[in-house]
């Protein structure tokens, strides 16, 4: 694996000891610019908006339905379960509490996505327990 020559987005981050992860390459979210992956037996969601790469916690805070399922939407991810929208640069919801926990992102100059294993922020429940369109798994 190449060294990480670019950020694409890290929001708030310098993590040069972190143990990048290569999670994915740029083409592989050309089409559907988004894409669940694995790090450190987590599920990320990556999202590619306005060529940028955003990494957040796949499943949502509020039900763990799969943000990767979902839609995105004017820069927006949408939650396949209730439809919650989130920013996915960052994990935060609109009009409800809590949030996805963030990960740093690198791109390389070959197009490699790396993530890095610890949050830049963290994950924090939601207080919503509501259900108001329920949605079967
Ligand atoms: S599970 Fe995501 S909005 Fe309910």
């Amino acid at each position: 694996m190449s060294e990480p020559t670019a950020t694409t987005s890290a929001p708030g981050v310098d993590q040069p000891d972190a143990s990048w992860v290569h999670v994915a390459e740029m083409k592989d979210l050309a089409r559907r610019k988004r894409k669940q992956v694995d790090v450190a037996g987590c599920p990320i969601a990556l999202f590619l908006v306005d060529d940028e790469v955003f990494a957040i916690d796949d499943i949502c805070i509020h039900q763990e339905r799969s943000l990767s399922k979902g839609t995105l939407l004017n820069g927006q991810v949408i939650c396949p379960g209730h439809q919650w929208k989130f920013d996915p640069r960052t994990g935060q919801p609109e009009d409800q509490d809590g949030c996805q926990a963030t990960y740093a992102v690198q791109v390389t100059e070959e197009g490699a996505i790396l993530v890095a294993p610890e949050p830049v922020t963290p994950r924090q429940a939601t207080t919503n327990e509501s259900s108001t369109h329920p949605v079967g798994r």
